[in-house]
């Protein structure tokens, strides 16, 4: 006779086996080979998943912090539900808390911090002449369509549409595909062509060199979407370059400039049209993992100031160099958007500028805020 084969089970890895108390700590096991995690039983009351404690709609707490007692401690400990489910029932209450194994899953692989996205950080040559991009009808027809071309602009801080609308309109309807438009002292769609309406360069027609926008706004802007409504002329090409490898280029070659450029608060200011903005940002911005969070870099609207001298010359050398790698041709790469392009792009990641043009360029977009977007990518990866 056959010896009997003993069935596999396949566990979610987030599957638990078994949980005790130890050392005041709640230690959790998975039947995976992943380590086990530890979660103290304040911080496990707090974050109690039962209805008494947590609208599980809208993921508001309603447990109150404030009454659990500091020296709380499990009076029972279960798992429940084929291992999908934490019990644990208190010394100091009947009532009995609840956990997906899941959610413990999560925090114990994130610290509780969210995931940094994907991210392909390129040059001119790594990225060539495919730039992502997504058509404007597979954008407008599905949410699978919007969400590839959000993804895409995540992980490469910009794409392209084509066959878009050229009119406000249209472009207005695109951005709404993606959230909502943000007011600015630019007024919120805005048109631009050159004619100084507002008392800034992109009003002009001469070239413009790679900066980001609105670093005189304690919030600068997230995103901003470019459409060409109209062109007759030469010139006026689109530039991008991506902050974030230009930062990791400097990380590895010149620890020093690095460490300047994210340490120096750089002031930046926007007189003019009745307004007087100023706000200031480290060049580039860290999160707290270390990992680069947010270029802010516009070297027309630097607002003076002044350090002790050695750290001035620190500054002015660190920014010499961001300089010469950010308008390195190697780092930049260039389109010409026509009527029915849109460009849409990460401002918080990928430096935009323009060569000068002749003739008649008449352009339209709008700004939307950072949260929004990322509001978005989280609806529509979400399991409905
Ligand atoms: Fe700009």
């Amino acid at each position: 006779m056959n010896q009997p084969v003993l069935q596999q089970v396949d566990y979610p890895a987030a599957s638990l086996k078994s949980a005790k108390f130890i050392d005041g700590q709640v230690e959790v096991h998975w039947n995976s080979a992943a380590a086990p995690a530890r979660f103290s039983p304040f911080w496990l009351r707090d974050h109690c998943h039962a209805k008494h404690s947590l609208n599980a709609d809208t993921l508001q707490r309603e447990v109150d912090t404030f009454s659990i007692p500091a020296d709380i401690s499990p009076a029972r400990i279960e798992i429940k539900d084929g291992g999908s489910t934490l019990q644990i029932a208190w010394r100091h209450d009947d009532g009995a808390s609840l956990f997906p194994a899941e959610f413990l899953w999560n925090i114990a692989q994130d610290e509780g911090r969210p995931r940094s996205p994907r991210r392909t950080l390129w040059d001119r040559d790594t990225l060539g002449k495919n730039f992502p991009s997504v058509s404007h009808e597979e954008i407008m027809a599905s949410d699978a369509g919007l969400l590839r071309w959000l993804s895409l602009v995540e992980e490469f801080g910009f794409a392209l549409t084509t066959g878009a609308e050229a009119s406000l309109a249209g472009t207005e309807a695109l951005v709404k595909r993606v959230g909502y438009v943000r007011e600015t002292i630019f007024g919120g769609m805005w048109e631009f062509s050159a004619n100084m309406a507002f008392k800034d360069t992109a009003y002009t027609s001469v070239a413009i060199g790679p900066h980001t926008d609105g670093t005189y706004s304690n919030d600068s802007p997230g995103f901003q979407m470019f459409s060409c409504l109209q062109f007759d002329g030469s010139g006026g090409d689109s530039t991008l370059v991506d902050g974030f490898k230009v930062a990791e280029t400097i990380r590895k070659s010149d620890p020093k400039a690095f460490e300047v450029l994210t340490e120096i608060k750089v002031p930046a200011h926007y007189l003019g049209d009745g307004v007087h903005l100023r706000a200031e940002h480290p060049i580039i911005a860290l999160d707290h993992g270390g990992d680069v969070k947010q270029i802010a870099y516009n070297n027309y609207d630097r607002a003076p100031f002044r350090l002790p001298a050695p750290r001035m010359g620190e500054f002015y050398r660190a920014l010499a160099l961001w300089h010469r790698l950010i308008n390195d041709p190697a780092h930049e790469i260039s389109m010409r958007l026509l009527p029915g392009t849109v460009l849409f792009f990460d401002n918080w990641r990928t430096l935009h500028g323009r060569h000068s043009f002749k003739g008649h360029r008449h352009m339209c977009g709008a700004y939307m805020n950072m949260e929004d977007f990322q509001s978005k990518l989280r609806v529509l990866r979400s399991p409905s």
